[in-house]
């Protein structure tokens, strides 16, 4: 019978999108196992339908769970959580944690009642989003861009290429261009590859605003869902798992290292 404190937090993206969730959680929580699975081979997720959204996350989340036997799944990825996560949690019968865009906290700190939402193209088209919209943002100006060259931007960044401050800068801007943007005060990062990056759209930023992303509320309902669940006395080297074994993973190592991520395997 397998140590129940050493059950890992699984978390899931396209990417290394999902760091920016797992830093927060692991800040919260230094003993947590930690299981990262990055569907590289179905990446990027922005640009794909909702039907093959559908119809590749829930499959992919029962066989990560069937072989690492988590204690919670978090799916670190905007995307596939605005698509797909009532299918992921009638697929799974562990506790599910989905990664929503930050409308909420967003509208209730703005004072020009101008906020923006960047994420992938798939996001920002969601029902999902307007509905946060609606219920939390009704008196704002609620302005969406998604940008597939800001999160290859950070793919691209994670593996140790170069700044390019115009790939912030083109980002910022299709917010920033709209009716209204040169308003807008607060900035939600609704792609989880963003806060990876949110220094350098900071500095590109050409008037002041904040940046707002989920991982610290994450990091809690983390907490909380566990409860009074051991954890070990130190956590385990951390396992990444991608769908595609391929030299691009190999130039990960350094970024992964930096998580408390050692071994790397594939799905
Ligand atoms: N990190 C993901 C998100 O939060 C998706 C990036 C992608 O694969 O396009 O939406």
């Amino acid at each position: 019978m397998p140590d129940p404190a050493q059950a890992p937090v699984l978390f899931f993206d396209s990417g290394v999108g999902g760091l920016s969730i797992l830093g927060p959680a692991r800040a919260l929580m230094p003993a947590m196992p930690v299981v990262y699975a990055a569907d590289n081979a179905g990446f990027p997720y922005g640009l794909k339908t909702d039907a093959e959204i559908n119809g590749r996350v829930p499959a992919l989340l029962g066989r990560l769970v069937e072989r690492y036997r988590p204690r919670i799944a978090v799916i670190a990825c905007n995307t596939a959580s605005t698509i797909a996560l009532a299918a992921v949690r009638a697929a799974l019968d562990i506790p599910v944690v989905g990664t929503v865009p930050a409308i909420k906290p967003a509208a209730l700190a703005s004072r020009s009642r101008v906020i923006g939402v960047l994420g992938t193209d798939a996001t920002v088209r969601q029902r999902y989003v307007d509905n946060l919209a609606a219920e939390h943002g009704a008196d704002c100006t609620v302005l969406r861009h998604g940008s597939a060259a800001l999160v290859a931007y950070a793919e691209a960044r994670l593996r140790g290429a170069p700044a390019d401050p115009a790939v912030p800068a083109d980002a910022l801007a299709g917010l920033i261009d709209q009716p209204g943007g040169e308003r807008m005060d607060q900035v939600v990062l609704a792609c989880t590859h963003f806060p990876l990056v949110q220094d350098e759209l900071r500095a590109a930023a050409p008037h002041p605003m904040t940046f707002l992303d989920g991982g610290a509320g994450i990091a809690r309902r983390i907490a909380y869902l566990n409860g009074e669940a051991p954890w070990p006395d130190a956590a385990p080297e951390g396992i990444a798992v991608f769908t595609r074994l391929d030299e691009s993973v190999d130039a990960l190592r350094p970024a992964l290292t930096g998580f408390g991520i050692g071994r790397i395997e594939g799905l």
